[in-house]
């Protein structure tokens, strides 16, 4: 059965859509079956994946409706992809619940601020809810836009030091202006030329890959 990978966060624009696809391309790029998921109202992968389509071009992903596939509980039954990706809208709605409940790891993308710090602290009952229903699933936080100068960072890894079923991950992504624009040009990150940004992707599947398959 597929790992399904949630990316979510209550906070807008700290990166899930960026992330998630980020992600979804890497497994795809290294030969795994990914699909996707667009749950995101703002539609984001969905726009992505289908201009490549548009040109007859792209990474095999497959993206999934969620008209076809019925329910969620459907989906965590699927056996054709090795890894199923859901991106959510930046809401805290009963839907997420039921995502929450079919999903091997819940990712969320955090920017080194301290509003959003608060701002996911002030979520943090649904998800504590969320891992009391659901004990088998992972929760990890990636700090996404990282900034060499700042000390936020440390200070988020330094709060979920106590957590013991939250893990913030070793690995982080730079706040670097191509994950802005390298859809103009390019399918995926890594068609671009930017080793260091896609250094971090890599290592951020990598570490996500192995605390799956523990
Ligand atoms: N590491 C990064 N460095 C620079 N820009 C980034 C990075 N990650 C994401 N961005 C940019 O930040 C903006 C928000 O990213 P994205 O759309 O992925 O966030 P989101 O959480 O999915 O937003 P929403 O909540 O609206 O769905 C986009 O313009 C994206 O290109
Ligand atoms: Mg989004």
């Amino acid at each position: 059965m597929a790992f399904i990978i949630t990316v979510a966060n209550a906070k807008g624009g700290v990166g899930k859509s960026t992330v998630a696809y980020g992600l979804a391309c890497y497994y795809a790029k290294r030969g795994a079956s990914v699909a996707v998921l667009d749950e995101d109202i703002q539609q984001t992968i969905t726009d992505n994946i289908q201009s490549w389509e548009d040109n007859g071009t792209g990474v095999p992903i497959t993206l999934l409706k969620k008209e076809k596939i019925g329910s969620y509980e459907a989906l965590a039954e699927s056996e054709e992809y090795d890894l199923i990706f859901i991106d959510t809208p930046p809401v805290l709605t009963t839907q997420l619940e039921g995502i929450y409940d079919i999903s091997d790891m819940v990712l969320i993308p955090i920017k080194p601020s301290t509003s959003d710090y608060n701002s996911l602290m002030r979520s943090i009952d649904t998800l504590k809810n969320a891992m009391n229903r659901n004990p088998n699933m992972i929760t990890t936080i990636v700090i996404n836009m990282a900034v060499k100068s700042s000390t936020v960072q440390d200070s988020f890894r330094e709060a979920f030091k106590a957590e013991e079923r939250i893990k913030v991950l070793d690995a982080e992504l730079a706040n670097r202006v191509i994950h802005t624009k390298y859809i103009l040009d390019t399918y995926t990150l890594f068609d671009t030329n930017d080793k260091a940004a896609k250094a971090e992707m890599s290592a951020l599947g990598d570490e996500i890959y192995y605390l799956l398959t523990l």
